[in-house]
């Protein structure tokens, strides 16, 4: 009988570039769900990143500090399925926050399971309150000074106010 995803560990995986309050939502419910979770920073992502690797990492590293659970944050290189096969864990976390991110989000997923078939894919819609925040939409505010503080975790909202 399979041990459902209760007692498993999840991939909550992504640019972070910074991690948004919409992100920090998904952690605080995947949290919830998994016995573990990973919030996995891809190193070298396909778009040029305002942070580094090291920065976004801790960055994500101090807004999650002060949830209670097992969540550990470290950055990757390569597949993420190849990354969800080493850590042990069997199940990626993504956040779908409009009907305009199923469409990347169905491939990726597809594609995932291409690559590896006894790795499901697990969707959560993000909270009304976070359906409208993007990454890009808070490099935009900051890169023109705006206040980003209702957007993103209060660390990171310090850290962009000083770009
Ligand atoms: N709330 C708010 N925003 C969200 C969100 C949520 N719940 N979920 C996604 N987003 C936004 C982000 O803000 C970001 O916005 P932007 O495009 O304006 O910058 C965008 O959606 C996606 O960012 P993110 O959540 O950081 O994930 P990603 O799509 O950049 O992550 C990886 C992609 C890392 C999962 C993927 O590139 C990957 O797996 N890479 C490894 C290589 C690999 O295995 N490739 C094959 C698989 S196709």
């Amino acid at each position: 009988m399979s041990s459902g995803v209760s007692g498993s560990s999840a991939v909550y995986a992504g640019t972070f570039d910074p991690m948004t309050n919409g992100h920090l939502d998904i952690v605080v419910r995947a949290n919830d769900m998994f016995s573990g979770l990973h919030v996995a920073i891809v190193r070298e992502p396909p778009k040029i990143a305002l942070f580094s690797a090291a920065e976004r990492e801790s960055l994500v590293r101090e807004a999650v500090s002060g949830i209670n659970g097992n969540i550990v944050v470290e950055s990757f290189d390569g597949l993420l399925v190849d990354y969800v096969r080493r850590v042990g864990a069997r199940i990626i976390i993504r956040g779908l926050r409009a009907v305009s991110d199923y469409e990347y989000e169905a491939q990726m997923a597809m594609i995932n399971r291409q690559l590896a078939d006894d790795i499901e894919t697990i969707f959560l819609m993000t909270s009304d309150y976070c359906s409208f925040i993007s990454s890009s939409v808070v490099r935009e505010i900051a890169r023109y000074k705006g206040d980003v503080s209702s957007l993103v975790p209060a660390n990171i909202a310090r850290r962009m106010q000083s770009l």
